[in-house]
């Protein structure tokens, strides 16, 4: 038996009375406007023309099981949940460059100029707004396009100020942030991340645990706006910016768009662990060329996307529950910088697996990835679920979107899901709970009575 809506509530589940339905504009805004949210833009403008296909988008493309599989009913997603529409979405951002979002997907690389010349009308209309930055957090990049203000907390306040102003020249009702900004070096919890109070007076004194990118969240969150981070940034991994958005009825989620390599790990090592195949060691590497390639060659940026590629193994293979298998696993991962490759990634996977009575077999992938045009429908279902959230009164850490990341956020007490099938199950389940539909467990001991 499925819970009541009253047990339901008892325990703190608290599923939607009603889910208010989108109404007027959603605007998203991208802190950064590089080669992710360039192509994520260009992508909706193309798809809303009728040119191409929203292909890899979950919330444009998939649909949901529901009741018993006999009843036949397998409705897409979007015709179960009152998603946003794609034709009522309208686009902001910034960035330490002044490039226009045309100038910058041209500059980007990713995609092909007779898609660019299509959407040019769109892209080209898009100035970025002057960036939060600071080189310490970023040592590869350095842009004219900067605010300039004495403290952090003042330029968190301009940044809300720019989110005012966006709404009222686009006349959007709603809004959502989704940072594609670059990687930043790899910072730890600090006792000024504690609680919202420390956390605004660090920013007042400029305390070095203060990111950028957490001044753009603490401006979105404690302007109502949903907030999901994209990059392996600690950003709002902090207790106090989860406060704030319980606080402020905000929706978040994190971190690191889950796409090329850290995918095919979260697909392939969930089907060894089933059939219970040894591993002993798993080498990746990776060679690109894009702008975060760039980025990722300071050693410091790196540590932070390392952080975030690693954890994955450890999550899904649970070594202290099955030592004879992954005990002994050695996993390593690089990243090398070479231009020449642009943003059309290639990702090396050795693995080095075992199988009865402990014989030996090697497994090698070689993944020739696009990184952007597997990142863009991320980008595109997390805008629409965390805007469905908030309209359903959802609010701080929203688990079901881990789908969507290498390094997902939970609660304190619990340890990440990072198997894309179990996250899947959750992500469906989640929208079946908020409509009142029945929970898919797959038991299916009913057909057979
Ligand atoms: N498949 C993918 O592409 C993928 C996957 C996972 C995570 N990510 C992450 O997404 C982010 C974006 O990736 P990308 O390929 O678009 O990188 P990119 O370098 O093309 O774009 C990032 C942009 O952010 C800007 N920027 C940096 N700091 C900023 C700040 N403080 N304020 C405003 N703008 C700032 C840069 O100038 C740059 O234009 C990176 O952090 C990357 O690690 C990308």
């Amino acid at each position: 038996m499925f819970a009541t809506q009253d047990e339901e509530a008892r325990r703190g589940m608290r599923r939607p009375a009603a889910i208010s339905l989108p109404k007027g504009t959603l605007g998203v805004l991208t802190p950064g406007m590089g080669a992710v949210s360039t192509t994520f833009m260009a992508g909706v403008e193309l798809v809303r023309k009728g040119l191409a296909l929203p292909v890899g988008s979950v919330t444009q493309l998939a649909t949901i099981r529901l009741g018993k599989r006999t009843e036949g009913r397998s409705p897409l997603i979007r015709e179960l949940v009152p998603l946003e529409k794609l034709d009522s979405l309208v686009f902001g951002g910034w960035d330490i460059f002044p490039d226009t979002a045309y100038e910058a997907a041209r500059k980007a690389g990713v995609l092909e100029p007779n898609h660019l010349e299509e959407v040019k009308g769109l892209l080209g209309g898009i100035w970025p707004m002057k960036a939060a930055f600071d080189q310490a957090y970023v040592k590869k990049l350095n842009g004219p396009h900067v605010k300039k203000a004495k403290t952090k907390f003042d330029l968190a306040e301009e940044i809300k100020d720019d989110i005012r102003q966006f709404k009222k020249e686009t006349g959007a009702q709603r809004l959502v942030m989704v940072w594609c900004g670059s990687t930043e070096v790899f910072l730890t919890p600090d006792e000024v991340h504690a609680d919202p109070a420390r956390f605004e007076n660090a920013m007042k004194t400029n305390h070095p645990s203060i990111a950028p990118s957490m001044l753009y969240a603490w401006a979105a969150i404690t302007s109502g706006v949903p907030f999901a981070n994209g990059a392996p940034n600690l950003t709002v991994d902090i207790p106090a910016l989860q406060q704030l958005a319980r606080e402020h009825h905000v929706p978040i989620c994190g971190k690191d768009f889950k796409t090329g390599q850290t995918l095919l790990k979260t697909i392939l090592a969930p089907g060894f662990k089933a059939r219970m195949l040894g591993l002993n060691g798993w080498f990746s590497t990776n060679i690109l060329g894009n702008r975060d390639g760039e980025v990722l060659d300071d050693p410091e940026s790196f540590k932070t996307k390392e952080e975030s590629k690693l954890g994955v193994l450890e999550y899904v293979l649970q070594p202290q529950l099955y030592p004879q298998l992954y005990g002994k696993l050695c996993h390593k991962v690089r990243i090398n910088y070479y231009p020449p490759r642009g943003d059309n990634k290639e990702g090396w996977d050795n693995i080095d697996i075992f199988g009865w009575l402990g014989y030996p077999m090697q497994i090698k992938v070689d993944f020739l990835c696009r990184d952007s045009i597997l990142a863009a429908p991320i980008v595109l279902d997390l805008v629409l679920f965390l805007d469905l959230a908030q309209r359903a009164g959802l609010r701080g850490i929203q688990e079901w979107l881990s789908f969507y990341f290498k390094s997902p956020m939970c609660a304190p007490e619990l340890y990440p899901e990072h198997d894309l099938f179990i996250q899947l199950m959750k992500l469906k389940n989640t929208l079946r709970w908020m409509m009142g539909e029945d929970l898919i467990t797959h038991l299916g001991a009913e057909y057979y009575d």
